[in-house]
């Protein structure tokens, strides 16, 4: 399959809706509108790092994120990929300065941002912060930036900051798309190549943020459970045709490594997360993570999916009952495929070659992106015996 074969179903695609039923979705697409006007030249495959919002909530302060830092590079992490170190909500004192600047919780973060910066720059890691884009933050312990967007991208350009998101709480019932792009002005005049995470997920930000942000929410909170995992990667598929390089969906951090899952759910949502191009940011203790946690974080097969330069959403292609295909397209025509067992009992799923966009005559090699093992020449299908809420995640290359 080629690129020219996944552009000409473009706009069929976008006509007919993207809908899943047990019928299969024709094929995946590319959005029509691969400009980026958010000019910030970042996000070219999606984000990956960590955020602390998931394991510890507002517990957030500079030794965590000095440790966590430490933990990205000597884990080996930050070699796979993982590069942004993310702080989230509750980080500023509820009051501005004089001048009303935003200044950092004095206890929590005794040497400052810029210093806290400077410390995870010269271990080659970047450095994110949350505010957001009401009066005040969700957790209203800290202040919100509407208003004050120019002097708090200022503020950030000049601590060093990397990576920003953007939260939606305490609007005031003021609409988004007013708000977000005020943000991105700012950041743009801020003098230094700041990612911006857009976190909203109402007013179907899908359709205006991909021309904003360089991710955008499409889900409320993960938890950290099989029910909010699948329910988000479900809702998240709807919004495939928008995502691009440098414009991503984003169903929320992983919650690989936190306890609430089975090692193979979380196998499950480590592989749908990077098949669909979501951001993949850490949301566990990585300074105390279980071999299984690494051995799933550190699949550099499976990240190697997410980090295709195609930057093509995959998507929910085939789905019957609880068995369901999910694939797209890589490039260099490969194919990355997953069969996912969402039900209660061990059950044989198939992908046909006319599921997931390939001709049906195509020989391919089947790479297994868990079990680390090549099949060779398959033609028409694959198919395989997947136990319970588990997946299969191959790359077929076409001889
Ligand atoms: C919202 C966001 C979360 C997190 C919290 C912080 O709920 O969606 O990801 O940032 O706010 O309060």
């Amino acid at each position: 399959m080629n690129l020219k074969f996944v552009l000409c179903f473009t706009s069929l695609l976008l006509s007919i809706g993207i809908t899943t039923t047990d019928a299969a979705r024709t094929t995946f697409t590319i959005t029509n509108d691969r400009r980026i006007l958010l000019g910030n030249g970042l996000g070219r495959t999606p984000q990956m790092g960590w955020n602390n919002y998931n394991h510890f909530g507002c517990n957030v302060d500079e030794k965590l994120i000095m440790e966590t830092a430490d933990a990205m590079v000597s884990t080996g992490l930050a070699a796979v990929g993982y590069e942004y170190v993310n702080m989230d909500d509750c980080w500023a004192e509820l009051d501005r300065d004089s001048e009303g600047n935003l200044v950092p919780k004095a206890k929590a973060f005794p040497s400052g941002i810029k210093a806290l910066a400077d410390y995870v720059h010269n271990i080659g890691l970047k450095l994110g912060i949350y505010v957001d884009a009401g009066t005040v933050t969700c957790s209203k312990e800290m202040p919100g930036s509407l208003g004050h967007e120019e002097q708090d991208a200022k503020t950030f350009a000049s601590w060093g900051i990397d990576y920003l998101k953007y939260d939606n709480c305490n609007s005031h019932g003021l609409i988004p798309q007013n708000r977000y792009p005020k943000m991105e002005i700012a950041l743009q005049n801020s003098g230094r190549p700041i990612f911006y995470s857009i976190c909203q997920w109402q007013n179907d930000p899908a359709t205006w943020a991909h021309k904003v942000g360089n991710s955008w929410r499409t889900t409320d909170d993960i938890k950290d459970n099989w029910d909010s995992m699948t329910s988000g990667a479900d809702e998240n598929d709807i919004w495939a045709a928008y995502a691009k390089p440098g414009a991503w969906n984003d169903p929320d951090m992983l919650e690989v490594g936190n306890g609430g899952m089975t090692t193979e759910e979380y196998r499950s949502h480590f592989s749908i997360w990077a098949l669909a191009k979501a951001p993949l940011l850490i949301g566990c203790d990585i300074r105390s993570m279980s071999n299984e946690t690494y051995e799933i974080l550190s699949n550099k097969e499976v990240i190697d999916i997410n980090q295709d330069t195609l930057g093509v959403q995959g998507i929910k292609v085939r789905k019957n009952g609880d068995l369901e295909v999910w694939a797209g397209p890589l490039a260099d025509d490969k194919v990355a495929v997953i069969l996912w067992n969402r039900g209660n009992s061990t059950s044989q799923i198939t992908a046909n070659w006319t599921d997931i966009g390939l001709n049906s005559t195509t020989i391919v090699d089947a790479r297994d992106l868990w079990a680390h093992t090549t099949q060779k020449s398959i033609k028409g299908h694959i198919s395989a015996t997947v136990i319970s809420h588990a997946c299969k995640m191959y790359v077929l290359t076409p001889q």
